[in-house]
Parts: C-alpha cells; sequence; structure tokens
C-alpha cells in the first residue's frame, strides 16, 4: 500500500472515530419521493438471550436515481448486513425497507422474487457465479427466469458482455477465467435488463487495481444512465468514486460526506 493510501484510510479511521465520539445523531433522512432506495429505522438483531448481535441499529438510507453511495467502516460494523437487507435477502428485525416505492414487507414470495431478478442487482465479492454454465448463460439465466424469449435474453447479455470487456469471452465457462474477467460476469449479470438498484459488496476485493478501477467505472456507468448504487468498499480510492459516503460504525450511522468534503478528504482518484 502507498503512503498516500495508508494516509487516506488513517483519516478514514480517525474521521469515524471523532463522529463516532462526538454522537451526534445521524441527520433524519429526507423525504426523496424519487429515491430508488430507502431505508427507514432499519435494524437488525442476530441471536437472542445473552448471544444477542445488534448488526443494524436504526439505519436512514435513501439513494436516489444516478447517486451512488459508498458504505464505509470497520469489519464487522454491518455493512454486508445493510446491504443484503436493502435488497431483501434478508428481513430487518424493526424498520421498513422500500424499493421504488414499493414496501419489502408488503411483498409475497413471488412479488419478492421478481422484484428482486426485475429490479435489483447484486455483485458480491465471490462472484457467484454457476460453474457448469458459461459466461452468456450466467448473464442470460435471470433475464429468462423473468419470461424474456431467449433470443431477446441473448442479446441483451451480448451487449453487457461487450460492454464490459468480455466480447471474445461469451462462450467460457468461470473457471477458465481470471479473477477480474468473472467479476466482470457478475457485473453484467448486475446491469443487464436495466436494473435500477445495484447492490456491490466489495466487488474488487479480489482484483488487481486496474481491473478493480474498470469495474468501479462500469459501476459508475450505469449509476450515471440512472440507476441507484450501494458500493461497500475497504479502499478510500474507491469511495472516491462515489456521491456520497456513508460510515458505519457498530451498525449505526456515524457520518456521511458528500463528494465535496469527500474529495478534500480522499483526494481525487477519477
Ligand atoms: N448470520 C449471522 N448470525 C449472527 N451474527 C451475524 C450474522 N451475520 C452477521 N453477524 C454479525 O453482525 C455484525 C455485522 O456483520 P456484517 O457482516 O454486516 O459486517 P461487515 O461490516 O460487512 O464486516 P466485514 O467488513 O468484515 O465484511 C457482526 O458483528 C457479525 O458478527
Ligand atoms: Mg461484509
Amino acid at each position: 500500500m502507498s503512503d498516500g493510501l495508508r494516509r487516506d484510510r488513517r483519516d478514514i479511521e480517525q474521521r469515524i472515530d471523532d463522529a463516532a465520539r462526538a454522537a451526534s445523531a445521524p441527520a433524519p433522512a429526507g423525504d426523496t419521493p424519487d429515491a430508488i432506495l430507502r431505508l427507514v429505522g432499519v435494524s437488525r438483531v442476530y441471536g437472542s438471550g445473552e448471544q444477542t448481535v445488534t448488526a443494524l441499529a436504526g439505519v436512514d438510507l435513501e439513494v436516489s436515481p444516478g447517486e451512488l453511495v459508498a458504505i464505509m467502516g470497520a469489519s464487522g460494523s454491518g455493512k454486508s448486513t445493510l446491504l443484503s437487507i436493502a435488497g431483501g435477502l434478508q428481513e430487518p428485525t424493526a424498520g421498513e425497507v422500500i424499493v421504488e416505492g414499493r414496501a419489502l414487507s408488503s411483498l409475497d414470495a413471488r412479488e419478492m422474487a421478481r422484484l428482486r431478478r426485475r429490479s435489483l442487482g447484486f455483485v458480491f465479492q465471490d462472484f457467484n457465479l454457476i460453474p457448469t454454465l458459461t459466461a452468456i448463460e450466467n448473464v442470460t439465466l435471470p433475464l429468462e427466469l423473468d419470461g424474456d424469449a431467449a433470443r431477446e435474453a441473448r442479446r441483451m447479455a451480448q451487449v453487457a458482455l461487450d460492454a464490459v470487456g468480455l466480447d471474445e469471452k461469451h462462450d467460457a465457462y468461470p473457471d477458465d477465467l481470471s479473477g477480474g474477467q468473472q467479476q466482470r460476469i457478475a457485473i453484467a449479470r448486475a446491469v443487464v435488463g436495466g436494473r435500477r438498484l445495484i447492490l456491490a459488496d466489495e466487488p474488487t476485493g479480489a482484483l488487481d487495481s486496474v481491473t478493480g478501477e474498470a469495474v468501479l467505472r462500469m459501476l459508475r456507468t450505469r449509476v450515471d444512465e440512472g440507476a441507484a448504487g450501494l458500493l461497500v468498499t475497504h479502499e478510500a480510492r474507491h469511495a472516491a468514486w462515489a456521491d456520497r459516503i456513508v460510515f458505519l460504525r457498530d451498525g449505526r450511522v456515524v457520518d456521511e460526506s458528500r463528494r465535496e468534503s469527500a474529495d478534500t478528504l480522499l483526494g481525487p482518484a477519477r
């Protein structure tokens, strides 16, 4: 890690510490009518009795179209929990998640599955590709599950794979590709079909810095086209791609920086 990066990380840790010490209540979420994602007082407690862990404690957060929000915080601060609750992969213990105006708690299992396929794109650190399917089949699968005709699904998948620079690898299997190429398939799968909310949990974790930048650029492009994005990252220079950085500590939002202040904090990275 370069001195600059080390300094960035120290700055951020200091910032989180300062904000937590100030213990100021986070600003209440505004009421942005067109927010694609809205978390209202979201809490998540694991376990019971003396074993309980409070992973999230009353988080308010809104993400609008065209907005990329980075989530930062120490290991165990609740970042992955926040992402999986935002995507309906698990339910909050308290509070409400609203995606494109619909409260997730009001959806039945079928509606939920449909929303996940239609509106949400997930990118996980470990890619989650299906090894027995080729690159293009991995990208096509969610479209076909959603009833898009096979030929149209294939066309959309081709466009998405070309856009992430995998023109020549449509028919390759994940195991025959590099980590960066696999992650680009995962990104293509997350954005294909115009999904409006993209949730990425350390999508660059396993990648070299050049490939990591390329993955972030794709995410940024999709968001600039009108999607809303949530990006969990440990790296200051990756967070600098976001419009806003939300800092979590012990399951609470302790600070938020808009891009102006983030730029001052992190330096120009883009
Ligand atoms: N299924 C679970 N059962 C019990 N506790 C859990 C579970 N999942 C997460 N936790 C706890 O909730 C807290 C938040 O976990 P989470 O995975 O959201 O953290 P994180 O910020 O993503 O950390 P990291 O940076 O290490 O990925 C941690 O204390 C963790 O141990
Ligand atoms: Mg995590």
